[in-house]
């Protein structure tokens, strides 16, 4: 646990889902206020889930519907946190999207989609809160949510990937840009994770299998484990931590192709 969570205001953007809605429930048992974005009206019964489930366990929470990639829908984010909570002290950039084209069939509508949702958006999510910090000098934390394929190239998701790495310059530009103010920018970068993304795949059981195989230990990870890296780079005891991508991937970027030693 992390006492200095205990009433932050965080925003977790994407939290309706998947490893978004795993911070969300894990920054409420950390005693922390969640203002939960979700993108689709088709979400709010689940958004009132997880309302229920945070205060439950000592949070609190709101949630706000929000397209990441407008940037009246970003401010109105941090306006609704400020409003409902007083405050803002943590960003967790978190939407995202995927989908498999190979690249000479890739549209430029496909393109711009995956970019403006998953590299824009969480451009606007940073600038938005660093905005907020410096105005009210709040020494806050930013936490974007890479892959591993900013580091591993992706055949048939090079808008994925492309976006992915631009996440990973985006938070180190922006980590040395700010450390002065004291303000941290850090990234986190899951591998495969059970989440509804990842649903599809996963229950195919040849699939599933081909992709177990590029995990060293063995498992596909669980949006709760990607939480808890989230909690830790948010808290003060990541307080020297600034520009990292924290990889939480079971291995899979120690290529696996080398685990018996041959090479
Ligand atoms: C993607 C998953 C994929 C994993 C490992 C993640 O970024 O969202 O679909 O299984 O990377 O390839």
């Amino acid at each position: 646990m992390y006492p200095d969570l205990n009433g932050k205001t965080v925003i977790i953007t994407g939290a309706a889902t998947g490893i978004g809605k795993a911070c969300a429930i894990r920054f409420g048992q950390e005693s922390a206020n969640v203002v939960i974005n979700y993108h689709s009206d088709k979400q709010v019964k689940e958004t009132e889930k997880i309302i229920e489930e945070i205060k439950h366990s000592g949070g609190n929470a709101v949630a706000v519907q929000g397209d990441v990639t407008k940037e009246e829908d970003i401010k109105n984010l941090i306006r609704s946190a400020v409003e409902t909570f007083g405050s803002l002290d943590i960003m967790i950039n978190n939407a995202g999207i995927e989908n498999e084209v190979p690249s000479h069939e890739l549209t430029l509508e496909d393109w711009n989609k995956v970019i403006s949702t998953n590299l824009t958006g969480q451009f606007l999510g940073c600038r938005e809160a660093l905005d907020y910090f410096l105005e009210n000098d709040i020494q806050g934390s930013i936490v974007n949510m890479s892959s591993v394929h900013e580091i591993i190239p992706w055949p048939h998701f090079v808008h994925y990937a492309a976006s992915k790495g631009g996440i990973k310059l985006m938070t180190q530009t922006l980590a040395l840009e700010y450390a002065p103010k004291k303000i941290r920018i850090n990234s986190i970068a899951p591998g495969a994770i059970n989440t509804p993304i990842n649903a599809e795949k996963f229950s195919d059981p040849k699939l599933k299998e081909g992709v177990l195989k590029l995990i060293p230990m063995g498992y596909i990870g669980e949006p709760e484990e990607i939480a808890a890296t989230a909690v830790w780079l948010a808290s003060t005891q990541a307080s020297y931590v600034t520009g990292l991508t924290l990889i939480a991937d079971g291995g899979m970027t120690l290529y696996p192709g080398f685990q018996a030693g041959k090479g």
